[in-house]
This record gives C-alpha cells, sequence and structure tokens, in this order.
C-alpha cells in the first residue's frame, strides 16, 4: 500500500513501481531518515500538535526500528522508499498513532533534510580521510628531506629537486581539498525541515527544535528553495571530483616511479598484482584504478549539474537522481583515498637511482646560468652561454658536472673554481632556498607549515 494511495482507483503497475522505487539505494538513508524523524515528532510534541503521549510512543516505535536495523533483525525492503519504509513499519507496531508522524512534514523536506544530513557526514568522512593522507606524506616527507631525486616539466628532467618537497607539494593540494571539504560542510548545514511540500506549513511548528536537535547551523529562509536545490550534492562531487584530480596526479606519477623506466619507487608486493601470462610482470593495479575511478567521480558531476539545471521550481521527481552518484562517488573516493594512503605508507625509495637520475639531463643548467647572472653578467646572456656548454657537453658526450674548469672559462672568464662546486646536483638542489623550495631547509619549513596547518582541522 502506497502512501498516497486514496487518491487512487487502481494500485501501481509493477512495471511503474519498479521505476519510480528509490528504496534499493536509498534504504542507505535509514540513520538520518530514522534520526531526523525522531526530531520531528519530539518537536510535534514540544509544540503540543501531538500529545506527549503520541510523540513518546512515535519515537520509541522509531527507536526500536533503529536498533532493529542496525541489528540485521530488520530488513529493508517492500515498499517504495525509505520514508515509506520506516513510517509503514511504525505503522505495523505501534498501531494508527505512528500515522501521526507525518503531520505538518512532506517527504521533499524530508528527503531534502535526510540527504544534508548524510552528506555532513560524508563530507566529515572526506576531511578524516585526507588528513590521513596528509600525515602519511608528512611521514614520507620526514623520511626523505636528505634524499634528491628529478624534478620534471614536460615529463622532461628539469632541476634536482627535494624529495620532501615532492611530498609536500600533495600535501599542499590535499590540504586544500581538507579546507574544502570543511567548508562544503559548513554550507550545507543548513535544515530544511519544515518546509513541507513546497509551501511551508500551516501546523504551528518550531523549527529551531529541530534545528538544535538534529545538530544544524541555522534553518533554510525559503521554502522553495529547500525543497529543491541539492546544490551541496553538486558541490561535493566537485570537491570530491578535485581531491580524486589530485589522487590521480600522483598515482600516474606512482606508476611511473616505479616502472623499470624511472626505478626511483617500489610498491611491495602486497601491494602490486601480476599477470596471467606473463610469469614476470609485477603491476600497479592500485595506483592504475585510482587513476580510472576519477572519470567516474565526473561523471557523477556532469550527470548532478545536468540534472539540477532545467527543472522547473519547486521539487520533481528528477531530484532523486542525486542519490545514487552521491554515493557511488561517496565510496569511490573513501576507498580511493585509504587504499592510497596506505600504498604510500608502504613505498620505498632507490635513494642512489633517484639521486643520480636528478643530475642527468644537464639538470643543473640553471644554476649555470644563474652563477654568471650573480656575477653580473645579464641572466639572458647567461642563458646562452649555458645553452652553449650544453651543446658543447651533448656533443663531446660530457655532463656539465663533468667540465673542467678549462671548458668552462672557455665559454666565458666569469666563471671561477667555485663553479665546479655549483653545478653538482646536490648544490643545486641546496641553493633554492626560497619559502617553498628545493633546499633541505625550505622542505623542513614546509613540512613544519603543513604540519600546522593540518592541526587547524
Ligand atoms: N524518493 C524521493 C526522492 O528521493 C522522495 C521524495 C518523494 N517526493 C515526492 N513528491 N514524490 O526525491
Amino acid at each position: 500500500m502506497k502512501l498516497w494511495q486514496g487518491r487512487f482507483d487502481a494500485p501501481e503497475a509493477a512495471d511503474a513501481d519498479a521505476f519510480n522505487q528509490s528504496l534499493s539505494f536509498d534504504k542507505q538513508l535509514w540513520r538520518a531518515d530514522i534520526t531526523a524523524s525522531i526530531a520531528h515528532a519530539t518537536m510535534l510534541g514540544k509544540c503540543r500538535i501531538l500529545t506527549q503521549e503520541e510523540a513518546d510512543a512515535i519515537c520509541e516505535g522509531l527507536r526500536g526500528i533503529y536498533s532493529d536495523i542496525e541489528s540485521g533483525t530488520l530488513a529493508i525492503e517492500g515498499q517504495e522508499d525509505i520514508h515509506s519504509f520506516v513510517e509503514s513499519e511504525l505503522v505495523a507496531r505501534i498501531g494508527s498513532t505512528g500515522k501521526k508522524l507525518h503531520t505538518a512534514r512532506s517527504r521533499n523536506d524530508q528527503v531534502a533534510t535526510d540527504m544534508r544530513l548524510y552528506a555532513r557526514d560524508a563530507a566529515d568522512n572526506a576531511v578524516a580521510l585526507l588528513k590521513a593522507l596528509v600525515n602519511a606524506l608528512l611521514a614520507r616527507a620526514k623520511e626523505t628531506v636528505n634524499y634528491i631525486m628529478p624534478g620534471f616539466t614536460h615529463l622532461r628532467k628539469a632541476q634536482p629537486i627535494n624529495c620532501a618537497q615532492y611530498f609536500n607539494a600533495y600535501s599542499e593540494m590535499f590540504l586544500r581539498d581538507l579546507d574544502r571539504f570543511h567548508a562544503l560542510k559548513k554550507r550545507m548545514n543548513v535544515m530544511p525541515l519544515g518546509s513541507a511540500a513546497l509551501a511551508g506549513t500551516s501546523w504551528p511548528i518550531d523549527r529551531e527544535v529541530t534545528r538544535e536537535l538534529l545538530g544544524f547551523d541555522s534553518i533554510s529562509q525559503n521554502s522553495l528553495d529547500a525543497v529543491s536545490d541539492r546544490d551541496f550534492v553538486a558541490e561535493y562531487l566537485f570537491c570530491a571530483s578535485l581531491a580524486m584530480a589530485h589522487l590521480s596526479r600522483l598515482c600516474e606519477d606512482t606508476i611511473l616511479y616505479t616502472s623499470d623506466e624511472f626505478g626511483y619507487w617500489e610498491i611491495p608486493d602486497a601491494y602490486s598484482t601480476g599477470s596471467s601470462i606473463m610469469p614476470q610482470k609485477k603491476n600497479p593495479d592500485i595506483p592504475e584504478l585510482v587513476r580510472g575511478k576519477t572519470g567516474r567521480v565526473y561523471g557523477h558531476l556532469m550527470g548532478i549539474l545536468t540534472t539540477l539545471k532545467g527543472i522547473p521550481l519547486a521539487y520533481n521527481k528528477d531530484l532523486q537522481e542525486d542519490k545514487e552518484p552521491f554515493f557511488d562517488a561517496q565510496a569511490t573516493l573513501e576507498s580511493c583515498f585509504s587504499i592510497y594512503t596506505a600504498l604510500i605508507l608502504k613505498l620505498t625509495f632507490n635513494v642512489n637511482k633517484m639521486y643520480d637520475a636528478a643530475g642527468e639531463g644537464y639538470s643543473t643548467a640553471t644554476d649555470v646560468a644563474d652563477y654568471l647572472a650573480k656575477r653580473g653578467v645579464p641572466f639572458r646572456d647567461a642563458h646562452a652561454v649555458t645553452g652553449r656548454l650544453v651543446r658543447y657537453c651533448i656533443e663531446q658526450g660530457k655532463t656539465l658536472p663533468s667540465l673542467t674548469l678549462e671548458e668552462f672559462r672557455a665559454a666565458s672568464p666569469v666563471f671561477e673554481a667555485d663553479i665546479l662546486q655549483a653545478v653538482t646536483t646536490r648544490s643545486s638542489a641546496e641553493g633554492r632556498n626560497s619559502v617553498g623550495g628545493s633546499s633541505r631547509e625550505a622542505a623542513k619549513a614546509g613540512i613544519a607549515s603543513i604540519r600546522k596547518r593540518l592541526k587547524q582541522y
């Protein structure tokens, strides 16, 4: 029996019912739905819309349903949606007093409230997972602050960088993601309950009571808006998409750096996979899957934006389409962040290989140009002189650090003996002592700064 059957002559056709139903996925909202209903019934009692006995009986019944679902003795099935399920179960348990629960309420404000309660927890989860990942990155940064690795632009070796500076770069991205989820939670923590179907209610409700009970920061100020927007879902999906974009980049680096061609890092066997035909293979399936799953989170963002764009005010059933993308994106985000956090803590580093690679590709050429410029040669000229030196190295099969002082001086008389030190891999990285730069001190300061900002959440 439908909640809305009264007006209809015939029951809903089975195929229409199957198409319309949302219980198969909105059952995930059961905690939020029951919690919001307990708050609503409590408020109805306080406001004398229900007698205290009626309100108590309803709350008692709802608590019983909650614990039976939790313990697994009550299966969520047989109704159109989670709201119908909880209400019909309540009526089955406490009789017709249960039918008074829906006084001064509609499923429209109910589902909007449930989704905000649910999304609020999802935002908290995201903050916690991002915190865990940044902590893992900080740990790896601390361990690697004495190591040097190649820094790339255009996937060509560019300049030597500090390993900790590398990990700090991702910490900065994830800190911004963390802050976005944190801010999103604040913005979404507004209560729609009390808006009813769309126009508000003539019952003398007190929305402050339910707000307080449900821990919302404020109540919505327009009932039409409250029942019909899902911007907080779109925002969650955007925050999730961007966080996944950052994680996907880190995964791409992981895949490259652990390849035979790079060989800077290693993924332990426990987090690697093999091939069914090629016995020698050790594949980076986990980072590849994270990279792949990023696409589906983006897809959900596009989906919700498209769903929202053309619907007339106020509630329309299109809005039921907010749930599956949200739940799937949440599950995807949470599983990707937790598995990658576990993986990054277990990566091992081939320190010498990274150091040697950092010195390849004439990666200290900028230091040679800077050397000249610091001694008065205009930078553009210094750049040209160094470019000629690089060409000389290519032709002679030499590296910049292997050149003799005479070879340097043949390119410019400004070079003195100290160029031989300035052109080494370590002094190149150590020389960049600007805030956020590649020196050990700068990387250590980066770690301290990230740690301090992380503590604010
Ligand atoms: N399952 C519905 C949804 O998710 C609940 C609200 C139904 N409201 C209605 N007017 N049919 O949006």
